[in-house]
C-alpha cells in the first residue's frame, strides 16, 4: 500500500473540512444489525478523523451529526442518537482537552434535549482555551433555518435604524450565521454514495470542492480522509478565473 499520508502537501491543506457523515444505517443493515449499531461504529470513525485532522494541522472540521430533518426519524432512533451524543461527549471530553481540540456547536441548540445542551455547554467550556483543531458539530442543523435567522438579525438592525438596507455587506450578513468567524470550508466530503447537500452549509459551501465517496461512514477512516485530501490537492481552484491566470499566480514572473 502506498503511503498516502506522506503524499499530502501540508502547505496546501484545506483550513476547513466539512463532512456529511452518511451511511450508518446501511452499514448496519448490510451486517444484519439494527441501524443504531451503525451509529455506534460511526463514533469510531469520528474519533479517527478528528485525530487525523488534529495531527495534520487542519484548523476546522465541521461534522454534520444530526440535521433538523432527522427529528422526523423513528423516536427510538432519535433517542438513541441523542444518548450516544451525550455519552460520547462525556467520554471524549478529557481527550479533546488533552489533544488541544476546541469544541463548537452550530444548529438549533435550544431544540436539543436539556441533558444534551448541558453536556455540550460543559464540553465547550472545558475546551474553550484550546488552540488546535476547531471541531464544529452541526446538531439539529438546517442551513435554511440558519439563513433565515441571519436575515432576521439584519432586519432587526434595519428596523432599529442601526443599518441601512443599501449598506448591508456580506460581512454584515455572515455575522448572523452560526459559523461566524470560521473560514468557509474548502473541502466538503459526503460518504455513502449520496450526491446531495441535504440542507448543509448552503451559504458557506459556495466555493467548496465537493468529494463524494461510496464508502459508508463507519468504514471511513484515516486512509479515506488522506484519499480525499489528495484528490482535493489535485484540483485547480479557479474562482472564476482562467487556468492560465491561476498558473501565473502560482509561478510569479513567468
Ligand atoms: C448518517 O447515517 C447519520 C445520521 C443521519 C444521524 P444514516 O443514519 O443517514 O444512514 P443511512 O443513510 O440510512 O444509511
Ligand atoms: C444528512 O444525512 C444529515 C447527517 C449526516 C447528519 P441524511 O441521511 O439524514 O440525509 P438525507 O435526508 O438522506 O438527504
Ligand atoms: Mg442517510
Amino acid at each position: 500500500m502506498s503511503d498516502l499520508h506522506s503524499m499530502i502537501d501540508r502547505s496546501r491543506l484545506p483550513s476547513h473540512i466539512a463532512i456529511i457523515m452518511d451511511g450508518n444505517g446501511r452499514w448496519a443493515r448490510e451486517r444484519g444489525q439494527d441501524r443504531v449499531f451503525g451509529h455506534y461504529e460511526g463514533v469510531v470513525s469520528v474519533r479517527e478523523i478528528v485525530d487525523a485532522c488534529g495531527e495534520l494541522g487542519v484548523q476546522y472540521l465541521t461534522l454534520y451529526a444530526f440535521s433538523a430533518e432527522n427529528w422526523n426519524r423513528p423516536k427510538a432512533e432519535v433517542d438513541a442518537l441523542m444518548e450516544l451524543l451525550v455519552n460520547t461527549i462525556r467520554k471524549e471530553v478529557d481527550d479533546l482537552k488533552k489533544n488541544n481540540v476546541k469544541l463548537h456547536v452550530i444548529g438549533d441548540f435550544a431544540s436539543l434535549p436539556q441533558i444534551c445542551q448541558q453536556e455540550m455547554t460543559e464540553a465547550m467550556e472545558i475546551t474553550s482555551m484550546n488552540t488546535g483543531l476547531n471541531l464544529v458539530l452541526a446538531l439539529s442543523y438546517s442551513s435554511r433555518f440558519e439563513l433565515l435567522q441571519a436575515a432576521r438579525k439584519i432586519a432587526e438592525k434595519v428596523a432599529a435604524g442601526a443599518l441601512k438596507p443599501e449598506d448591508i455587506t456580506e460581512d454584515d450578513f455572515q455575522a448572523g450565521l452560526d459559523t461566524h468567524g470560521f473560514p468557509d470550508p474548502e473541502l466538503m466530503i459526503r460518504t455513502s454514495g449520496e450526491n446531495r447537500i441535504s440542507n448543509f452549509l448552503l451559504y458557506q459551501l459556495a466555493y467548496a470542492e465537493l468529494y463524494f465517496t461510496p464508502v459508508h461512514w463507519p468504514d471511513f477512516r484515516k486512509q479515506n480522509l488522506y484519499d480525499a485530501l489528495l484528490d482535493y490537492q489535485r484540483r485547480e481552484r479557479r474562482f472564476g478565473k482562467t487556468s492560465e491566470q491561476i498558473q501565473k499566480n502560482i509561478v510569479p514572473n513567468v
